[in-house]
Parts: C-alpha cells; sequence; structure tokens
C-alpha cells in the first residue's frame, strides 16, 4: 500500500514538468456591446472566450492545468470576444444565433466552471439581457 502512494506521489510530481501553454494574446477588436452585456460575459465566459483569461493558481498545477488550458483553447477556437470586431456583420450574426443557442439551453458557462465560479452562473435577468442583445425569440 505504501509503494502505492510512492508512486502515486511521484507521479504527480513527475507530470508537473509537462506544463501548459497559459497565454494571453493580445485583444484586437474586442466586443462591442452596451456594458451591462459585456459585464456578464465578462464574469461568465471571458476565462474561456477570450484573450483575458484569469489562469487560477490550479492552472498550473498538472492534471487540472491541461483540462483548464484545453477549455481555454477549445474555447477561443470557437468564440473570441476579442476578436470580436474583426468578424464580419454575417458572423456576427450567426454568433449570436449561437450564443443565444448556448445559453438558453444552460450549455454554456461549462457547468464546472460555473460549481467554482458561482459569479458565472447566469440570472434569469442575465439571460434576458442576452436574449435581447442577441435578437432572438422569446425565452423557452
Ligand atoms: C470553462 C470554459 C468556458 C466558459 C466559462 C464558457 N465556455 Fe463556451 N465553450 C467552451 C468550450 C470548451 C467550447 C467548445 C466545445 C463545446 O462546444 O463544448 C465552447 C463553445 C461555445 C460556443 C460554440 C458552440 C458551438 O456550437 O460551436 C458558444 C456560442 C459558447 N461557448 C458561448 C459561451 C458563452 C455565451 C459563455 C458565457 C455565458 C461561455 N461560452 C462560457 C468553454 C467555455
Amino acid at each position: 500500500m505504501k509503494k502505492v502512494a510512492i508512486v502515486f506521489v511521484l507521479i504527480i510530481i513527475g507530470i508537473q514538468f509537462f506544463s501548459v501553454n497559459k497565454t494571453n494574446p493580445p485583444v484586437n477588436e474586442g466586443l462591442d456591446a452596451p456594458p451591462e452585456i459585456k459585464g456578464i460575459f465578462k464574469r461568465a465566459c471571458y476565462d474561456c472566450h477570450s484573450n483575458e483569461t484569469n489562469w487560477p493558481w490550479y492552472a498550473s498545477v498538472a492534471p487540472v492545468s491541461w483540462l483548464v488550458a484545453d477549455d481555454v483553447e477549445e474555447g477561443r477556437k470557437h468564440l473570441n470576444f476579442s476578436e470580436w470586431g474583426n468578424l464580419t456583420r454575417k458572423k456576427i450574426a450567426h454568433t449570436k444565433e449561437e450564443i443565444w443557442d448556448e445559453v438558453k439551453n444552460d450549455d454554456m458557462p461549462l457547468w464546472q466552471y460555473s460549481l467554482i465560479h458561482s459569479k458565472a452562473r447566469l440570472s434569469q435577468k442575465d439571460k434576458e439581457l442576452i436574449r435581447e442583445w442577441t435578437g432572438q425569440g422569446e425565452a423557452e
């Protein structure tokens, strides 16, 4: 039993050498939206969907760091508010639709994120504001 524990500790120490790339690239043309909308996205989405990620301390500890970095990398790929100004009008319309789709169904923010970041949880009021801003149909 003791041997298992030692091996386990050694593995945990060993994987710390596989660090991840935690970068915040420059913000280009950021999101152009009313402050109350931007405020909601900043507290609920920006950690994964912008270049202004607040990297938490546990993002430095493997294997959690791998999961966090992966979410940010994937998140930025799908939607990056820091690149908003570079989107065409058509792409903006489409992205807004996608945003409402995710918010309406409670698919975003990711549940494991909301679990730790209570400020990221969206109230009915937040959702209503997002719905209006995205120009989508009535809440369901
Ligand atoms: C903890 C990280 C994280 C947070 C916080 C987060 N997202 Fe995401 N988001 C992701 C990841 C990872 C993906 C890509 C994989 C997926 O769709 O699950 C994604 C995908 C998306 C997509 C694209 C879906 C598609 O079909 O391509 C939209 C839109 C989106 N998120 C909106 C939001 C909004 C709006 C918020 C805040 C209310 C938010 N996300 C918060 C990680 C996050």
